[in-house]
């Protein structure tokens, strides 16, 4: 049995409840984030912390912890869960009760929830995966907010057609992000990544600082028709790191294989969470 935190308690995780009169359960009207552990040492908590903090403001919620304070108990949630290997942590701020049903309070419940963290298929990783694009718009996208309808719709979508993941496609053809991750593409030795409208993932700030001697970066949007020019493509994401993706929709990706980039990108991601999990990196 795991232990949450629930609105400045430690829980059972079945007895880790909150009000359904939360506008988080009426109205999708709350904030998350999502991290892992490497070797227990939660990564990059604090910039995590600072997303969830920011992911909050863009939408109008009031949130009644430092972020400090989130980061500290974060650290005791993951000390209740000593059976665990690895973590898999989950931070909720909810949007509270509103008597009308409608109108932050700001009196939402922060809950943190730590759960072993679950391997995804070895598979992924040395054959590569197929994803799908889809027509649909993230509202306010750099924010990680609870309503993630668009990701549940489009992800069983994707796995319908035997992928993995679903990107998001704009009004103006702009490929964006994927549901839960983020998207690269290599041309030639250029690495490029959409800037903006794209909730900043973590780990692609860390691919994008772990790169950045070797590749040529260019933060540009990627039109969906371009993608028969790429010679690689990945997907990054906090649960599953890097991605080699082989296929988009109906198209093949190089030669069909993991290319020896993303590859080369693997290993010093490998190489830096390991490090990160040691303590040698600050
Ligand atoms: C919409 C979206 N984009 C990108 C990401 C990847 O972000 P991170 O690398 O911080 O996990 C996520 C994470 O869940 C996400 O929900």
């Amino acid at each position: 049995m795991d232990t949450y935190y629930v609105d400045g308690k430690f829980v059972e995780e079945d007895a880790a409840l909150i009000s359904a009169k939360d506008i988080t359960v009426l109205r999708g009207f709350g904030v998350f984030d999502f991290l892992i552990t490497y070797n227990k040492r939660p990564f990059f908590i604090k910039e995590h912390v600072a997303r969830l903090e920011n992911s909050a403001r863009q939408i109008g919620l009031t949130l009644q912890h430092s972020n400090a304070d989130i980061c500290d108990i974060v650290v005791q949630t993951i000390e209740k869960n000593p059976h665990h290997t690895e973590s898999n942590i989950r931070i909720v701020y909810t949007g509270g009760i509103s008597p009308d049903g409608v109108t932050p309070q700001g009196n939402g419940i922060l809950m943190v929830m730590v759960t072993p963290k679950h391997e995804l298929p070895a598979w992924w990783y040395t054959k590569g995966v197929k994803i799908i694009t889809i027509d649909i718009e993230r509202f306010i996208p750099t924010s990680k907010s609870t309503n993630y309808l668009s990701a549940v719709f489009a992800q069983q979508k994707a796995h319908k057609t035997g992928a993995v993941e679903a990107i998001y496609k704009d009004r103006e053809n702009r490929l964006l992000e994927g549901t839960t991750t983020n998207i690269f593409c290599f041309k030639g030795n250029t690495l490029i990544t959409p800037p903006d409208d794209i909730l900043p993932g973590i780990t692609r700030n860390v691919v994008m600082n772990l790169t950045k001697d070797q590749y040529t970066l260019e933060l540009r949007h990627l039109a969906a028709d371009e993608l028969n020019q790429m010679d690689e493509i990945f997907i990054t994401a906090s649960n599953k790191e890097i991605v080699p993706v082989i296929q988009v929709d109906d198209l093949f990706i190089g030669n069909g294989k993991p290319g020896d980039k993303t590859r080369h990108v693997m290993e010093l991601f490998k190489n830096y969470t390991h490090a990160y999990g040691q303590g040698n990196i600050a």
